[in-house]
């Protein structure tokens, strides 16, 4: 049976196909990621990373994101955390290593501020920021979480490739593993955002977007994804 459109959801999906993502990822078998969007979000939060600190990556899935960093930054002195609501992701982040990965849910953020976290001085996130109401609340923890001119990287689909044939309006829906690869059972529902969706998201957040990149495919020349990079109001 499909998954309810709710963020609850999203968490039983995401727990459901924790194994066969986990191969996904590490198999390289997705093409958009292999191709344009990896490089993007590294290159990117790379670009904004200082040369000492700490970086969260939010919804870190099984950790590349960070051994990535880590990979790509050896003469920088950073200090990386994830954290993620699955257990066997954090269970298979951590035994990978390359950060510190926690078990957490984006709403604990909000509710508990996490005594292991430093201030930050930037926060990840790749293509996870999935749900509604949970996902505001960990936008709206941000401030209070980094440094005085932290920057937030947020890489997620692109809202005119996404949209396909539905109204271009926020809104819950159905997932789909299409070229994940196999092993995959129920879709993760998804919480479709517009532009316009993602810029209030931001400011309701209290944080201020810097800059946008629209990393193109090279086969298509159409955005293969959105990255919004933001800082807390002043
Ligand atoms: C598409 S995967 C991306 C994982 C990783 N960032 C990557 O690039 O491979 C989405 C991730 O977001 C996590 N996630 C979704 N909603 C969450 C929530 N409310 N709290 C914590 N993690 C969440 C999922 O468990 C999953 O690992």
């Amino acid at each position: 049976m499909a998954k309810p459109f709710s963020d609850q959801g999203v968490l039983e999906a995401w727990t459901q196909n924790a194994l066969p993502w986990t191969h996904a990822v590490r198999e390289k078998r997705i093409a958009s990621r292999t191709r344009v969007t990896d490089d993007a979000i590294v290159q990117t939060a790379l670009s904004w990373a200082p040369q000492q600190g700490a970086i969260l990556d939010l919804g870190c899935g099984e950790g590349w994101l960070c051994r990535a960093l880590v990979s790509q930054a050896p003469d920088r002195a950073l200090c990386l955390f994830g954290i993620d609501a699955v257990a066997a992701l954090v269970e298979a982040a951590r035994a990978a290593g390359g950060a510190t990965f926690q078990l957490l849910e984006y709403r604990q953020l909000a509710s508990e501020r996490p005594q292991w976290l430093p201030p930050l001085d930037l926060v990840i996130s790749n293509f996870a920021l999935i749900g509604d109401a949970d996902v505001a609340a960990a936008l709206g923890a941000l401030p209070a979480l980094l440094v005085p001119g932290g920057q937030v990287v947020i890489q997620t689909l692109h809202p005119l490739m996404a949209c396909g044939e539905l109204p271009y309006q926020d809104g819950w829906r159905e997932g789909s593993w299409q070229g994940c690869g196999s092993g995959f059972a129920e879709a993760a529902p998804w919480y479709f955002r517009t532009l316009s969706g993602w810029l209030t998201l931001l400011r309701d957040s209290g944080l201020r977007l810097l800059a946008t990149r629209e990393p193109l495919h090279p086969d298509t020349g159409k955005p293969a994804s959105l990255i919004l990079i933001a800082t807390p109001e002043a």
